[in-house]
């Protein structure tokens, strides 16, 4: 029989509660086991909601739960690490929410951490296990939108609660943190290269202090990218790549829906008529997939896309931007 991979979940975390644990419940060889809560009534409660067998009062009993083989960690960004390091001595293999670090120099524990262990660790971005992500790699890949000279995205949505985790600087919060982060993986991914240098603008909130709306440059070898993301601009969001063929577009290319069918337009003219071709992907859960990807690497050592190396190459970027931020100039990444 098929070994089922019994997850342990590290708070009651929105985005575990309303994506996360439903799709690793409908994950195959997978089952949530327990889901533990700062209280053991949040814990309860979360766990009798989602149909999970066992609830725990503090985040430390789940670890020291010799069932659970595998947790998912959904906690505030600046917790990640610390969790992550406790996973990993309690022997469990860890799947971490994004982003994993506030400085790419914090994951190298984490990789010395995983090769000694012989567990598996990860960062948590769903769009690299989405079937039209890869097919945008393969395209591009092929020469079929011809050398791309460009890239853009944009992502926003509006959130200035001041409790909200995002809006905390000692939490780690801010818009690159929480969504600059997205078009910056994505785009490496589909170029296969790193971004050389950056120069990043960004707005600060004066009496939250974490950047609301920032938008940056990056130089690949290949090509240039232009990002912005805010967390105060209505709900938006799209990725472009320019090639000297065609241009590239998604819709809905990050927060990408469960339950419906999504495109991905080759557009060669400036009129709506133009779409060339229009390919239609339908309805999957990048999160199921992700944990199905997981449990793989788990157990028959398929590399998983987001790898601890992976997690500090992003990093590494997402650092650059908040220098280059706050030095206003090129910096090197
Ligand atoms: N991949 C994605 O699509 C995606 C989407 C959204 C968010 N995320 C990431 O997921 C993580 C959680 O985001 P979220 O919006 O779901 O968070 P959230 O709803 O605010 O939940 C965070 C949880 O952390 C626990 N916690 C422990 N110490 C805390 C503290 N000092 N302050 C606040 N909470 C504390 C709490 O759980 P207990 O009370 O149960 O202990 C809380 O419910 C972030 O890293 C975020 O970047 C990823």
């Amino acid at each position: 029989m098929d070994r089922i991979i019994r997850w342990g979940i590290l708070s009651t975390a929105n985005i575990g509660i309303e994506h996360v644990i439903p799709a690793i419940q409908r994950a195959s060889g997978c089952e949530v086991l327990g889901i533990a809560s700062r209280k053991i009534t949040g814990a309860e409660a979360a766990a009798r909601k989602l149909g999970i067998p066992r609830a725990y009062g503090t985040y430390e009993s789940l670890l020291d739960d010799p069932d659970i083989d595998a947790v998912y960690i959904p906690l505030p960004n600046h917790m990640h690490i610390e969790w992550m390091r406790r996973c990993l001595e309690a022997g469990k293999h860890v799947l971490c929410e994004k982003p994993l670090a506030l400085k790419a120099q914090d994951i190298d524990e984490m990789i010395a951490w995983e090769k000694r262990s012989g567990l598996v660790a990860g960062e948590a971005f769903m769009v690299l296990h989405h079937p039209r992500w890869k097919r945008v790699k393969e395209l591009i890949a092929q020469d079929e939108i011809g050398k791309i000279k460009h890239v853009d995205g944009f992502f926003s949505y509006y959130n200035d609660d001041p409790m909200n985790i995002r809006n905390k600087p000692e939490y780690g919060g801010g818009s690159t943190y929480d969504i600059g982060v997205y078009p910056v993986v994505t785009s490496r991914m589909v170029l296969g290269e790193e971004p050389l240098r950056v120069v990043a603008k960004g707005t600060m909130d004066p009496v939250m202090g974490i950047d609301t709306l920032s938008s940056f440059l990056l130089e690949y070898p290949s090509c240039s990218a232009a990002f912005t993301c805010s967390m105060q601009i209505s709900p938006f969001q799209q990725m472009r790549f320019f090639g000297d063929k065609a241009i590239l577009t998604l819709d809905t290319p990050f927060n990408t829906p469960n339950d419906r069918s999504v495109n991905l337009e080759r557009v060669a003219g400036i009129f709506p008529e133009d779409i060339s071709v229009r390919e239609e992907f339908s309805a999957c859960d990048h999160y199921t997939l992700q944990a199905e990807a997981f449990r793989k690497s788990i157990i028959e050592g398929v590399p998983f896309a987001g790898s601890l190396e992976h997690a500090k190459r992003n990093q590494r970027v997402i650092d650059a931007i908040y220098r280059s931020i706050s030095v206003g100039d090129w910096v090197e990444v």
